[in-house]
């Protein structure tokens, strides 16, 4: 029977994890699953309902209610059916889930979603703790990096290139201040798992990264035979 595969990217905001978790499933025909939309997703939920972000009691029944899709060929998200794929990038929403994501009956949910969607197929997975956490056995952890400098870059250049520029000093220090929270807290904080292999994005194209994740996935399947996709 062909084997499931998990590829797990860990890292802090704007190491590039997204697009590289992307093309990566699209090289090797894996699902794709960003879990920070979901998180997003229970962060606008909260905003619009006017739930005070410290409750962790509401927030975790929320989270446990929140029915959220996400399609992984449009990477279109969907919250109780709305379709949410824009509302969750605004910076307000970023600060929401990086508070909600403290709470460890909101990471339940979101970690049995998880591990559901990893079910049926290989995923690339991408989060602060899929290394850590939610599948510890993962064949293939990396942890990927950059210099805080070039990720508050990159979020510049990715907003400017959706019509919405932002200001320099505002992106940095919303980064920040959400690396400091997604790093500290008690419950799963962002860290890299002991196997993980450490990629230094700083100075890396996205081609290059993504290389030399395929290079290590290779060498982890034997040349991925057997592997289910
Ligand atoms: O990956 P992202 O920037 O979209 O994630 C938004 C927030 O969600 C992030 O600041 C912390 C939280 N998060 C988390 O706690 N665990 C994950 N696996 C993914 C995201």
């Amino acid at each position: 029977m062909a084997k499931r595969i998990v590829v797990a990217i860990d890292g802090p905001a704007g190491a590039g994890k997204s697009t590289v978790a992307r093309r990566l499933a699209g090289r090797l025909g894996f699902l794709y699953i960003d879990s920070g939309a979901m998180y997003r997703a229970v962060g606008l939920w909260a905003l619009r309902a006017g739930i005070d972000l410290a409750d962790a009691h509401r927030l975790s029944q929320l989270a446990a209610g929140a029915a959220i899709q996400l399609e992984s060929g449009s990477s279109r998200v969907l919250l109780n059916g709305e379709d949410v794929t824009e509302a969750i990038r605004t910076p307000e929403v970023s600060q929401a889930a990086s508070r909600v994501s403290t709470f460890a009956g909101v990471r339940q949910a979101m970690v049995a979603g998880q591990r559901r969607m990893a079910e049926q197929s290989s995923v690339v997975m991408e989060g602060r703790d899929i290394g850590s956490v939610v599948f510890p056995e993962a064949e293939i952890k990396i942890f990927l990096d950059a210099d805080p400098a070039v990720r508050a870059e990159r979020r510049l250049l990715e907003n400017a290139g959706k019509g919405e520029p932002m200001d320099r000093a505002a992106v940095s220090r919303e980064m920040r201040q959400r690396d400091e929270r997604d790093r500290t807290r008690a419950e799963a904080p962002l860290v890299q798992a002991p196997d993980a292999v450490y990629l230094d994005s700083t100075s890396m194209t996205i081609d290059e990264v993504v290389e030399a994740i395929l290079r290590l996935v290779r060498e982890r399947t034997a040349n991925g035979e057997g592997i289910a996709t």
